[in-house]
C-alpha cells in the first residue's frame, strides 16, 4: 500500500503577530514545521512533499538542507488549494496523508491508527473533543451517527459551533478519488478560501465510507495558531518528557519546571533540581546530579559529578565525580577529568583540566592544558588574548598557582612548581621552584604618606 504524505506549511500565521512564518516559530527548541517532518518520516511514505508559500526564503534552505520535496503555493487560498498545489508529487500512489505544520504534537503511533481504520478506499479524519472547539473546523453528524461534513468556525451556525467533536486536519484520503474531487472545490465561504474539510460533504455524495479516528489526548491534535496556544503545547510536551524521565528512573524535585529541548541520555539515579535546562544533546552518567537553575547545552557529565546551582555548561566533557559551582560557567571545549572542582564564578574556555585539580573562586582559564593534583588559587586569569590572537597556557601536574595571579600565554608553568601570589607571570616557570615576580616586601622606616597640597 503505496503512502503519499502532504504537509500544509504556507500560511502566514497572522494571528502569532509575527514576523516570522508561524511554522518556523519553536517549540522545544525545534521548529512547529521539524517536529511533523520527523514525525512524518517515521511513517517511511513513499513520497512526501511540503507546501510552503510564507516566508519560503526561511523554509526552502531547511528543506532542502533536508532532502525534502517542496511545492510553492504562491497565493494562499486555502488548504484544499495547497493540497491541489502538491498532485503531482502524490499522484500514482495509493493513499494520501495531509497533515498540518501547525499541528506539532501528533504521535506516529495516533497516525498508524488513522492510516489503519478503514480500508483504503475510505476517507479517514482524525478527530477530537473539545471542551472549548472556538476556532476548529466542527464534525457533523447526522443521527445515525455518520459524519456528513466539517464546517468551519467562521461559517457555523449556532447550534454547529456547540459540536465539541472537532477536525484536527489530519485526514488520509484515497489518492484517485482525491485527485478526482479537488477540481470540485469552491470558494464559496466565509473565509473566500478553498477548504480542504469540504471534501467531507463530496465525499458523502460520492459514497466514499468516511471513518474517524477521535484522539483522546487533546495535545496531539491541537494546533499553534497564536502564541497561547504555542505555550500550551510547549508546557504539554516538556509535561510529557519529564514523564518519560522519571519513567526511566530520574528523579525531576518538580516535573513542572523541567525542561529537555532535545535529548537526554540518562544513567540510573540520577537527581535534577528545579528550573533545570538541558539542549542539544546531553548524556547524564549514573548518580548526577544537577542543582537548581541550570543550563546544560550539548554535554557528557560523567557519573557521580554533582553541578550545584546556578551553573551554565556548554559543548564541553565532565568526567566522573567532579563538583562544579554553584555560579560557575564551563564553555566550548572544556574538558575535565575525574575528580577535578569549579568553584564559584570561574569560567573555563577550551581547557583541559586534570585529575583531581581545583579551581575554586573567580578565575578564568581559557586555553589551557592544565596537568593532574593542580591547585589554581582564588582570582587567577590566563591571559589567552594579545589582542589579535589566542595563546595557550600550559601548567604542569601538581603545581600551585598563588591567588590573583595572570599567566600571561603563551607560557608554561613546570610541574609541582609553585607561582607566588599576585605573580604577573610573563615567562616561563621552572618545574619544582618557587617564582616571584614581585618586589620582595620590605618595611621603608621613615617613610610619609602623601600629602594634598593645600593642606598645611
Ligand atoms: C484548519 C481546518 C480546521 C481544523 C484546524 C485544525 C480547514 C479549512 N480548516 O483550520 O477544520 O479544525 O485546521 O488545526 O482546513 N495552509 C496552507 N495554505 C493555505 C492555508 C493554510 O499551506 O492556503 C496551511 C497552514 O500553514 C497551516 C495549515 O494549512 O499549517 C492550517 O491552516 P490554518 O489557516 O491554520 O487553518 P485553521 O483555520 O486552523
Ligand atoms: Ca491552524
Amino acid at each position: 500500500m503505496s503512502l503519499s504524505i502532504v504537509v500544509l506549511a504556507a500560511g502566514k500565521g497572522s494571528r502569532m503577530k509575527s514576523a516570522l512564518p508561524k511554522i518556523m516559530h519553536t517549540l522545544a527548541e525545534k521548529t512547529l514545521l521539524e517536529h511533523v517532518i520527523d514525525t512524518a518520516q517515521g511513517l517511511s511514505p513513499q513520497n512526501m512533499a511540503v507546501v510552503c508559500g510564507n516566508g519560503v526564503d526561511r523554509v526552502l534552505p531547511f528543506l532542502n538542507e533536508k532532502n525534502i520535496t517542496s511545492v510553492i503555493q504562491h497565493e494562499q487560498l486555502g488548504t484544499g488549494h495547497a493540497v491541489m498545489q502538491a498532485e503531482a508529487e502524490f499522484a500514482g500512489t495509493d493513499q494520501v496523508l495531509v497533515l498540518y505544520a501547525d499541528v506539532p504534537l501528533t504521535q506516529q503511533s495516533t497516525l498508524n491508527a488513522l492510516l489503519n481504520c478503514g480500508d483504503v478506499q475510505s476517507l479517514r479524519i482524525l478527530t477530537t473533543q473539545l471542551a472549548d472547539p472556538t476556532g476548529y473546523g466542527r464534525i457533523v453528524r447526522n443521527d445515525a451517527g455518520q459524519v456528513t461534513c466539517i464546517t468551519e468556525q467562521k461559517d457555523a451556525d449556532a447550534a454547529t459551533l456547540a459540536i465539541q467533536e472537532v477536525n484536527s486536519g489530519i485526514m488520509v484520503l484515497p489518492c484517485d478519488w482525491l485527485q478526482a474531487a479537488l477540481p470540485k472545490l469552491s470558494n464559496q465561504n466565509a473565509q473566500g478560501e478553498y477548504y480542504l474539510t469540504d471534501l467531507v460533504a463530496l465525499a458523502v455524495v460520492d459514497g466514499i465510507t468516511i471513518s474517524t479516528v477521535c484522539c483522546e489526548d487533546n495535545a496531539q491534535v491541537a494546533g499553534v495558531n497564536n502564541r497561547q496556544q504555542l505555550a500550551y503545547l510547549e508546557r504539554e510536551y516538556q509535561l510529557r518528557q519529564a514523564q518519560d524521565l522519571m519513567a526511566q528512573g530520574v528523579t525531576l524535585m518538580d516535573p513542572a519546571r523541567f525542561d529537555l529541548r532535545g535529548e537526554v541520555e540518562v544513567g540510573e539515579d540520577i537527581t535534577i533540581d528545579v528550573n533545570v535546562i538541558l539542549a542539544g544533546k546531553v548524556v547524564l552518567g549514573n548518580n548526577v546530579k544537577i542543582g537548581a537553575n541550570c543550563v546544560i547545552t550539548n554535554a557528557v557529565i560523567g557519573a557521580g559529578t554533582e553541578i550545584l546551582p546556578n551553573c551554565v555548561l556548554e559543548e564541553c566533557t565532565i568526567g566522573e565525580n567532579t563538583n562544579i559551582g554553584p555560579f560557575a560557567r564551563i564553555r566550548p571545549g572544556s574538558v575535565l577529568a575525574d575528580e577535578a572542582k569549579i568553584g564559584n564564578f570561574v569560567e573555563t574556555k577550551n581547557a583541559h583540566i586534570g585529575l583531581g585539580s581545583k579551581v575554586n573562586h573567580l578565575s578564568y582559564i581559557g586555553d589551557t592544558d592544565m596537568g593532574a593534583g593542580v591547585n589554581i588559587g582564588a582570582g587567577t586569569i590566563t591571559c589567552n588574548y594579545d589582542g589579535a590572537n589566542k595563546h595557550r597556557t600550559t601548567i604542569g601536574d601538581n603545581a600551585f598557582i598563588g591567588s590573583d595571579s595572570q599567566l600571561v600565554a603563551p607560557v608554561t608553568v613546570g610541574e609541582g612548581a609553585t607561582v607566588a601570589a599576585g605573580t604577573t607571570l610573563r615567562k616561563d616557570a621552572a618545574a619544582n621552584a618557587l617564582t616571584l615576580t614581585k618586589s620582595d616586601q620590605r618595611s621603608l622606616s621613615g617613610w610619609k604618606r602623601p600629602i594634598k597640597k593645600d593642606q598645611k
